[in-house]
């Protein structure tokens, strides 16, 4: 089966294409770099031919709130169109569990937008819901830094490792449509203030974190759980701690 991976050199889409590759599949990488932009419409048409299955594992280069809702909503508008054209049968989206609820961040409006655009389209359709990545801890900190500090909630927060959510955006892909979102999260779950500590202490950062209850998440507030999976959520087997003994 050939099954396009929009963003396929990306953290998630190598390993998709990667892994569709070792099942039998013909994974074909689509992103700027191989000469496929869909934002621009350039090479999407080319690309297309002959596929079944589109995933789109993409993300904006900037998250700036303007950018990324122009990011999202046209790539994707593009994409649905041209897969239409195209004859693809089944279109597999990553985004975020919680993203809903995530609705005074830029980010997360734009990841919406995504979404409804998918759910309206007419076409066969799986979400994957994922957690954050175990990689992407570091980028939480960043991302929640003034000065030395770093100002995070002690919402619960249940990360997953890129691998995990690779397998699960795999078995969306070689699956029948869902026509509605799968969640994927990592085993356990932990307080963010806490994990961000571990991490910065386990890569010798002198950055302190300070506990708020009110500090955003990306611009959104943080309910004790809001980023935390449903009842129904597949939970992958990789453990943070595992993980991050790796790291050194
Ligand atoms: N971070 C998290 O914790 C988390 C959690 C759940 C879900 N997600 C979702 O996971 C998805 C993938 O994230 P990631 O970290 O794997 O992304 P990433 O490593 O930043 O990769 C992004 C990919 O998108 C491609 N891309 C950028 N602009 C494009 C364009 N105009 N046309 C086609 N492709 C384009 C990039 O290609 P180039 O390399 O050529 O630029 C790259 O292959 C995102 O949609 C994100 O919302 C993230």
């Amino acid at each position: 089966m050939k099954i396009v991976v929009i963003g396929g050199t990306g953290l998630i889409g190598s390993k998709v294409v990667e892994k569709l590759k070792a099942q039998g599949h013909e994974a074909v990488p689509a992103a700027p770099n191989t000469g496929v932009n869909t934002l621009t419409g350039e090479g999407l048409a080319e690309v297309l031919q002959g596929a079944s299955v589109v995933v789109d594992v993409s993300n904006s280069p900037s998250f700036a709130d303007d950018a990324v809702m122009e990011f999202f909503r046209t790539s994707t508008t593009n994409l649905l169109k041209a897969e239409a054209e195209a004859g693809v049968t089944h279109h597999v989206a990553l985004s975020v569990v919680g993203t809903d609820r995530l609705q005074e961040s830029g980010y997360f409006r734009a990841k919406q937008v995504q979404e409804d655009l998918i759910r309206e389209s007419g076409m066969p359709y799986s979400i994957v819901h994922a957690t954050q990545f175990f990689e992407f801890m570091n980028g939480i900190a960043d991302l929640a830094t003034e000065g030395d500090t770093v100002r995070v909630s002690s919402a619960g927060i249940q990360p997953i490792h890129s691998a995990d959510v690779a397998a699960a955006v795999c078995r969306a892909a070689v699956g029948e449509p869902l026509d509605g979102v799968v969640e994927v999260a990592g085993p356990e779950a932990f307080r963010l203030d806490e994990l961000i500590r571990e991490v910065l202490a386990a890569g010798n950062d002198p950055r302190e974190v300070v506990t708020d209850p009110r500090a955003p998440y990306s611009g959104a507030p943080l309910e004790e759980n809001t980023l935390l999976p449903g009842p129904g959520a597949r939970l992958a087997e990789t453990r943070f701690a595992d993980w991050l003994a790796q790291q050194k």
